[in-house]
């Protein structure tokens, strides 16, 4: 219930506005986001890497409502490409979503901006992950993945387990042999389309997981969950000579001690670090998935 209703608010454009221009909700949101530079988010990404943490970079912004602000959008990811590729003590790939890259306007923008986000990437010997956002965007986001996989071998999906299409899609992604994170799935879905008992949606997982990890895709376990984190352990192990494909990866300010604690054991970490100034439904969405993040918000009110 509360889930919902905190789903609900991060697609509210006016409190979206009210919230964004309070400077204490900014200082707030920096619990789960890097900072609203790029600067600020590459010292987070240089302590990340200290750590032995990769890192992979979302800059922040959703679906865009012209041609124009779908390129800048992209011209804004070529430019954290070059500079990543000018840093020598801070490394990270790239996440974007199709939709800030124009897929809500036209399938074929889309397609345009991921090529070049792809050519740029490749050129520096970097990788793009093209985030998976709500159903209605699946079909589209993933057939331009396949076209440019075929092409750009340093390009990878995300798959979420709440939706009941999910292992047909893993089967295709896994024949392809092609890079998979796989996670639980973020949004608003109707139960028509997607799995909504907790049970399901673990269930769901550890059958998609098994099916990656006997596969030749390089598998991201990107989790916070102490079963998934377990099943993949054991995965891992069952699967030694595919241990360097895959990786566990976890959101930037999300359970840093087992963040810390998996690396410490030898497995492959990465964090997803947001940045940027359209913080409000990246945060919003965090708080649904875990309304005891809630507290932390009303502690520091009452704390302020
Ligand atoms: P679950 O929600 O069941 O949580 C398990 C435990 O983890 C909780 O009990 C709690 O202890 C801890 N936890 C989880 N979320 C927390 C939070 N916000 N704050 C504090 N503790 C928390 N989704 C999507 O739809 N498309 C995408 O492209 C991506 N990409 C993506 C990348 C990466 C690297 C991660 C880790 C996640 C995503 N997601 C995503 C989000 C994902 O779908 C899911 O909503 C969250 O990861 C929460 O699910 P968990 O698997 O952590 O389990």
């Amino acid at each position: 219930m509360l889930r919902s209703v905190l789903l609900y608010l991060s697609e509210q454009k006016r409190l979206q506005d009210f919230v964004l221009g309070w400077k204490f909700a900014r200082k707030l949101s920096r619990r789960f986001v890097a900072g609203e530079t790029l600067d600020e988010a590459i010292a987070v990404v240089r302590t990340l890497n200290a750590r032995g943490m990769d890192v992979t970079f979302d800059h922040l912004g959703e679906s865009v409502a012209s041609e124009a602000q779908a390129d800048d959008a992209t011209d804004d990811y070529i430019r954290i490409l070059d500079r990543l590729a000018a840093e020598s003590e801070a490394k990270a790939t790239i996440s974007i979503k199709p939709t800030q890259i124009g897929l809500a306007i036209d399938r074929d923008l889309c397609l345009r901006n991921m090529r070049r986000l792809a050519e740029a990437a490749r050129a520096q010997g970097n990788f793009v992950r093209m985030d998976m956002e709500a159903s209605c965007y699946v079909d589209a986001t993933l057939s331009v993945f396949y076209e440019l996989f075929d092409e750009y071998k340093n390009i990878g999906a995300v798959i979420q387990s709440y939706l009941r299409r999910s292992e047909e899609d893993v089967r295709e992604l896994a024949r392809r042999a092609a890079p998979v994170r796989l996670c639980k799935g973020a949004y608003k879905e109707p139960a028509t389309l997607a799995f909504r008992k907790r049970r399901e949606i673990d269930g769901s997982y550890l059958r998609l997981l098994e099916i990656l990890m006997a596969s030749q895709s390089p598998v991201a376990i990107a989790t916070h969950d102490d079963l998934m984190i377990d099943v993949g352990k054991r995965l891992i192990r069952e699967h030694g000579e595919r241990e360097s494909h895959v990786e566990f990866q976890m959101l930037y300010g999300v359970r840093r001690d087992l963040q810390a604690r998996l690396v410490e054991e030898g497995y492959g970490m990465r964090i997803y670090v947001p940045y940027g100034n359209e913080w409000y439904p990246y945060f919003m969405r965090r708080m649904a998935e875990r309304p005891a993040n809630l507290l932390f918000v009303l502690r520091a009110l009452v704390g302020k």
